[in-house]
């Protein structure tokens, strides 16, 4: 009969007459199940064994918590210095960024730690965050950002531009209140800035009444009606600039509008 090992000498053990009660206990479990019960006793005894090698011997002293983790974190090195610290030396930007919009927003959030450069000033100084992608970590529009958050899409808002010659990191309040169509349709307007028709003003295919500012849904602007608009720029003999890209007006698109194929603000042509 073929069987683990120490079930077999157990077996055999069992064959003396011997009053051993163990012994008569383990005949009475069906041999499946004492074969079995081995590899169990193994992974148990196994288990064990680790737990005393693996587990901190002070884990349990306070609960379920390591308890010298707290004197380790304690030992680590200190690199921030906290807001407060800054004040002693940068009054001028500490005051500047006390009441603008990045009043919330510690020193230390931009600048990085900087508890080592308030111990050595003058050796040791802090990161200047100039890069547009240092700004964009909060700024750059995220749906999933609290609503009312100022975001900017990266791509349209200014690109090319490090964001703090427009934007005093200190005191970010925006350069000027936008005047004009982009104070309410900011996000056509910023749409048609980096599109083929960036220089074509609003109000060449919009006729818009002044009062439209003021009661802007009792005087709505003119949409464009008629593929002439378009065409007083791209027909073959329009007498716009030669640059401009020119197509038969008789033939091209047939009798749809220009913009059932092209989107005015953005246009393109695949
Ligand atoms: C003990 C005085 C002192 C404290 C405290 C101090 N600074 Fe400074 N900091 C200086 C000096 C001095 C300079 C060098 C000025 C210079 O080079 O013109 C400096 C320069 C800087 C610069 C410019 C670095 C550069 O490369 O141009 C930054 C940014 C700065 N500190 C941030 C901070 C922040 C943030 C804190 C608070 C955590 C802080 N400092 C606390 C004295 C201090
Ligand atoms: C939103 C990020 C941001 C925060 C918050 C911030 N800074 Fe700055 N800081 C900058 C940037 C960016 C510059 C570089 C400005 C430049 O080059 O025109 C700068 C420049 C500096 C300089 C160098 C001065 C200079 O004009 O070259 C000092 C000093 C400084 N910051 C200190 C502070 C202190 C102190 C605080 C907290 C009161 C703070 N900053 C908060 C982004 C920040
Ligand atoms: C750590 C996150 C953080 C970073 C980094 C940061 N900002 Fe801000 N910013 C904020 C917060 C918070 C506000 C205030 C939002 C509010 O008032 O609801 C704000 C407000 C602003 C505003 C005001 C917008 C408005 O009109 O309401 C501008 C502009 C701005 N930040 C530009 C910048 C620029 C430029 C940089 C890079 C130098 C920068 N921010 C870096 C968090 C950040
Ligand atoms: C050429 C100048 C210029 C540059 C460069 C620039 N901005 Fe602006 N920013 C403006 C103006 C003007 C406004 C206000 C009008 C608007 O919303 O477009 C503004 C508005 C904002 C607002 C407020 C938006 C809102 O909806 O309240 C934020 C936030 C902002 N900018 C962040 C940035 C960041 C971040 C960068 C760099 C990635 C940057 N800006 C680069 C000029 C600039
Ligand atoms: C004070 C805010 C405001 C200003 C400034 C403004 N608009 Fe409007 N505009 C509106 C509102 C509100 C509507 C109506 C939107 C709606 O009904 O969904 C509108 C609608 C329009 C429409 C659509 C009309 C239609 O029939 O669907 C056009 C085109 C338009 N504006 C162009 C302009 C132009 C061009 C300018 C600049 C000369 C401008 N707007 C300035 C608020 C404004
Ligand atoms: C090249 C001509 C052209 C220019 C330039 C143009 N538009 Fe339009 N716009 C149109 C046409 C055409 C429509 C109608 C689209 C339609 O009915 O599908 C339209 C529709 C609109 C609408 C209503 C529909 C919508 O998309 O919300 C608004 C608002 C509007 N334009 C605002 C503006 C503003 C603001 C500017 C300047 C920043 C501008 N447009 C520049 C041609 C133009
Ligand atoms: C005031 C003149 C003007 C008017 C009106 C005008 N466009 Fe344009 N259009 C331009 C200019 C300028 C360009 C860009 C030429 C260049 O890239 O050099 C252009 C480019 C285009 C392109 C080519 C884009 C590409 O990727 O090659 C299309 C398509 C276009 N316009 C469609 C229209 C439509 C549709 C209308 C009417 C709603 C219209 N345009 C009205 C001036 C105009
Ligand atoms: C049925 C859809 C359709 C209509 C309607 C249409 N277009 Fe186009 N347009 C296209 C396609 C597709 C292309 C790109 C292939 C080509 O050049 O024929 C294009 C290309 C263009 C170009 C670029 C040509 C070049 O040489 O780069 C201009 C400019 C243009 N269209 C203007 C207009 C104007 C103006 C109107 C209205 C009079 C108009 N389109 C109506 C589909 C259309």
């Amino acid at each position: 009969m073929t069987g683990c090992l120490p079930a077999t000498i157990l077996d055999a053990m069992s064959e003396e007459p011997r009053n051993n009660s163990v012994l008569k206990l383990w005949r009475k479990i069906p041999e499946q199940v004492r074969h079995l019960l081995v590899p169990c006793v193994i992974i148990l005894g196994g288990s064990l064994v680790a737990r005393h090698f693996f587990v901190p011997s002070d884990f349990g002293l306070y609960g379920h918590y390591r308890a010298s983790s707290v004197v380790q974190n304690a030992e680590r090195e200190i690199k921030f210095a906290g807001s407060a610290a800054c004040s002693d030396c940068h009054d001028a930007e500490v005051a500047k960024k006390k009441s603008g919009y990045h009043q919330g927003v510690s020193c230390e959030a931009c600048h990085g730690p900087a508890a080592a450069h308030t111990q050595d000033p003058e050796n040791v100084k802090p990161y200047v965050p100039r890069a547009r992608s240092h700004c964009l970590l909060c700024h750059e529009y995220q749906s999933s950002r609290p609503t009312g958050f100022p975001q900017v899409v990266a791509d349209s808002h200014n690109p090319v531009k490090p964001c703090i010659t427009c934007h005093q990191p200190h005191d970010p309040k925006p350069p000027q209140v936008p005047k004009g169509c982009d104070a309410c349709h900011a996000k056509i307007q910023r749409v048609i800035a980096v599109s083929r028709h960036a220089n074509v003003q609003c109000t060449i295919c919009h006729e818009t009444d002044k009062q439209h500012s003021v009661l802007p849904r009792q005087h709505p602007p003119k949409t464009p009606q008629t593929r002439e608009l378009c065409g007083g720029c791209h027909a073959q003999d329009a007498k716009s600039d030669k640059e401009i890209p020119r197509v038969n007006m008789n033939s091209h698109g047939e009798k749809h509008l220009c913009w059932e194929c092209h989107y005015p603000h953005m246009p393109e042509a695949h």
